[in-house]
C-alpha cells in the first residue's frame, strides 16, 4: 500500500499534534488517532464525484439497507433490510440508545479498557458507569462474567474491542446475553472494528446468537473505519431486529435528523458493493505491519508488555511494570519521538495504543524508540 504524505493537509494525526500533545516537533512519529495513512478506494471517489457532478444536492433519499445486508451476508450474517436505520455516527446511535432506553442514574456496564467516548457519553447523559475490568491472560484479555451487575439497565459492548483488539469468543457472548436476558438488560454492541479480523478466532456478531439475543440487542456499525472515511461523517447504521426497540430508536433519530447524510450513503453503497478487493489489500498490508511490529517488540524490555489482539490495527502497550506514573511515561514517549493514544482515556493508566496503519519504516523506527525509552526510563 502506498502511504501518503499527510503533514500540512489538515490531518489531525499530524497537524493536530500541537493541540493534542502541546508539541510541534517534526521528528515525532504520530501513531495515535485511528485512521490509516492510505488513499481510499477509487470506487468511493468515483461515486462521490458522480453524485456531486450531478449538481443537485437537495433532499434525497438514498437507500443503504440493501448494500448493508449484502455486506453482512458476505460475512455469513443474515440481516433483514427493515432492521437497519442509517445514522450520522455510531456515537449518535449509542447516545440515542442510552437516552431512549435508560433513565437518569441508571447503571450502564462497560468492559474496560474501552473506547473513551463510551465513558463520556454515559456520564454526559447522567447515567452511572459500571466498569467491568477485563482480566489479562497469557494470550490477551478475558471477560469476568461474575462481575456483571444484575441491577444494570444496559451493557455497552465493543466487539472487537478498541483498544485491546480482543475478539470476544462466542461462549462469552452467550454468557453475556443469557445474563442480560435474565435481568432485562439491553445490549448495545459496537461492532465497528469487525472488518479487521486477523487471527483464527473468528468474529461472531451478538446478533448471530439467535432470537433471544436479537430481541435485546442493538448493533452499531459503520463503513467509515473499514474504508478509512473519517472525513465523511455518517456512514453508520444501527441493526435492530426487535420492532419495538427499533420504532422507539428510529423515532428519536429522525426527530433530530440523525440519519446518515446523502454523501455518506453514496460512500457506503460504493464501499459495500465494490470495495471488497480494496479492503482485502489493506488487510494484507495490515497483517504484515502487525507481524513486523510484533517482531520488533519480541525482545522488548521487562517493563513493557505488548499485546496485538486478534482484530484491529492497534497494538496495546502496557508500561505498568515500569513503576512510573502515566504522566512520566507519556512525557518520556514524546521525548523519545512517538505520539500514542493515552490509555488513561480508555480507563487504563500506564497503557498506550499504537496505530499500525502507516508505513513499515515509521513503525519500525517508532518501535525502536519505544523500546529504548522503556530501557532507559
Ligand atoms: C469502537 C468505536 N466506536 C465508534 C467510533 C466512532 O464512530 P463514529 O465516528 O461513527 O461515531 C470509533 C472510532 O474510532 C470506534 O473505535
Amino acid at each position: 500500500m502506498k502511504v501518503l504524505p499527510r503533514k500540512g493537509t489538515g490531518a489531525v494525526k499530524f497537524d493536530g499534534l500541537k493541540n493534542k500533545f502541546g508539541i510541534s516537533n517534526d521528528n515525532v512519529i504520530p501513531l495515535w488517532i485511528a485512521d490509516m495513512d492510505i488513499a481510499i478506494a477509487r470506487e468511493i471517489v468515483d461515486a462521490i464525484t458522480n453524485f456531486l457532478q450531478a449538481n443537485i444536492v437537495g433532499y434525497v433519499d438514498i437507500d443503504i439497507t440493501e448494500a448493508v445486508c449484502l455486506w453482512h451476508q458476505s460475512k455469513g450474517e443474515a440481516l433483514e433490510r427493515e432492521w437497519i436505520t442509517s445514522l450520522s455516527s455510531v456515537l449518535m446511535g449509542i447516545r440515542t440508545a442510552i437516552t431512549t432506553f435508560t433513565q437518569i442514574d441508571d447503571k450502564i456496564m462497560l468492559l474496560s479498557p474501552v473506547y473513551s467516548p463510551f465513558y463520556s457519553l454515559i456520564s454526559q447523559c447522567g447515567r452511572t458507569i459500571h466498569e467491568i475490568p477485563l482480566v489479562p491472560t497469557n494470550s490477551g484479555f478475558a471477560i469476568d462474567i461474575e462481575k456483571l451487575n444484575p441491577d444494570a439497565k444496559m451493557l455497552l459492548l465493543c466487539n472487537p474491542n478498541n483498544p485491546t483488539g480482543s475478539v470476544w469468543p462466542e461462549t462469552d457472548l452467550q454468557s453475556l446475553v443469557s445474563f442480560c436476558v435474565k435481568h432485562n438488560i439491553l445490549v448495545i454492541a459496537d461492532e465497528v472494528h469487525s472488518d479487521f479480523i486477523f487471527n483464527q478466532r473468528s468474529f461472531k456478531s451478538v446478533l448471530a446468537l439467535g432470537e433471544h439475543a436479537q430481541n435485546i440487542t442493538i448493533v452499531l456499525n459503520s463503513c467509515a473505519k473499514s474504508f478509512n472515511l473519517a472525513a465523511i461523517p455518517g456512514a453508520a447504521y444501527a441493526i435492530i431486529p426487535n420492532s419495538g426497540l427499533r420504532g422507539a430508536f428510529h423515532q428519536r433519530i429522525s426527530s433530530v435528523h440523525g440519519e446518515a447524510g446523502a454523501l455518506s450513503c453514496v460512500a457506503l453503497n460504493a464501499a459495500y458493493r465494490h470495495g471488497e478487493p480494496w479492503l482485502a489489500k489493506v488487510k494484507a498490508w495490515l497483517r504484515e505491519n502487525r507481524a513486523m511490529v510484533a517482531n520488533c517488540f519480541r525482545s522488548s524490555p521487562k517493563g513493557l508488555q505488548v499485546h496485538i489482539g486478534d482484530a484491529t490495527y492497534f497494538a496495546w502497550l502496557d508500561f505498568t511494570a515500569l513503576d512510573k506514573t502515566h504522566y512520566q511515561i507519556e512525557t518520556a514517549l514524546l521525548a523519545a519521538g512517538v505520539a500514542l493514544t493515552s490509555g488513561k482515556e480508555y480507563g487504563a493508566p500506564c497503557c498506550f495504543r499504537m496505530n499500525l496503519a502507516t508505513s513499515p519504516s515509521l513503525l519500525e523506527a517508532a518501535s525502536k524508540r519505544i523500546t529504548r525509552m522503556a530501557q532507559k526510563i
